[in-house]
């Protein structure tokens, strides 16, 4: 097994993979990414990931459109290549290298495509039993964050912040106190039975593992809201969670030092969670 890199088709080990200099993605982080779990050798939601690629390759206006299926396909055996079974692939495609540093593009650009087949270190179980805690961090961000840019400054400050505080990650709250999604996850909480979800649209990256989550809530015959949750709801909740594809569901049970409902992940982020992974095992 080997962790593998390919720079617009070029395959080397993943400490030898080199992008030139001026490349945009380098020099402005002028790139978008995608990261896609395999299980047993088999991708989850591949297809959903390249779609969302495609969403954020439009959003920054990039004027060559991306071939899908040969990124698919450059993946798949790239990932094989590597032996991993259990792993990720990562996307990141950016709008090319420039002939000197400069913010407009300049015609005729072609996008350097990097696909990376690497290891995964997912939380260990005794973390998904006992729950996490996180902390929240005022939105700074900027309006966008519907696109998956590797632009990710405010992410690594308030995930510095959550280190510092012994926090497993950071949860964006906007002005109007309403709790988002995480730095790299998307939030659900549990009141009375009903599960609630902040909406698309209201500053959030769709986040795959979000919508298989809902899926699985819905034939699971949970009462499903997307609707925006108040810090202070989300303080009351029976149950918080989030979701990502690493992590996958994640029971969430201090908000900023406030204990979340009994202390323990309840019982219906340990159901979900069970629906999820039987759900990639039949994916
Ligand atoms: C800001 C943000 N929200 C949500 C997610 C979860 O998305 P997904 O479930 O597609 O991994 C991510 C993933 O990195 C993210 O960066």
């Amino acid at each position: 097994m080997l962790e593998l890199a390919s720079v617009n088709g070029v395959v080397t080990t993943l400490v030898d993979a080199k992008v030139p200099l001026l490349d945009r993605g380098v020099l402005f982080g002028d790139a978008i990414y995608e990261v896609i779990r395999f299980y047993n050798g088999r991708p989850f939601c591949l297809d959903a990931h390249l779609e969302r690629l495609c969403h954020s390759a439009a959003g920054l206006r990039f004027s060559v459109m991306l071939d899908t299926d040969r990124l698919r396909r450059q993946g798949l055996a790239l990932f094989e290549q590597s032996g991993l079974l259990d792993g990720r692939l990562y996307y990141q495609i950016s709008r090319g290298v420039g002939s000197a540093r400069s913010y407009l593009p300049g015609p005729g650009l072609q996008p350097t495509e990097i696909i990376v087949a690497e290891s995964i270190h997912p939380p260990d179980e005794m973390t998904y039993a006992e729950g996490v805690s996180v902390v929240t961090a005022r939105e700074i961000r900027w309006s966008r964050t519907d696109l998956k840019t590797t632009n990710l400054i405010p992410r690594i400050l308030v995930r510095l912040d959550a280190q510092a505080d012994g926090a497993y990650e950071a949860l964006w709250v906007d002005d109007q106190h309403f709790v988002l999604e995480g730095t790299s996850s998307n939030v659900f909480a549990v009141f009375g039975g009903v599960l609630r979800t902040p909406p698309t649209g209201s500053g959030l990256l769709a986040g795959v593992t979000r919508r298989i989550v809902m899926e699985q809530a819905i034939s699971e015959g949970f009462p499903l809201q997307e609707r925006p949750i108040r810090l202070d709801e989300l303080l009351a909740a029976d149950e918080v969670f989030l979701t990502a594809t690493t992590p996958e569901i994640l029971g969430i049970v201090r908000v900023d030092h406030h204990t979340i409902g009994s202390g323990i992940p309840g019982p219906v982020t340990q159901k979900l969670l069970l629906s999820y992974r039987e759900r990639v095992k039949g994916d």
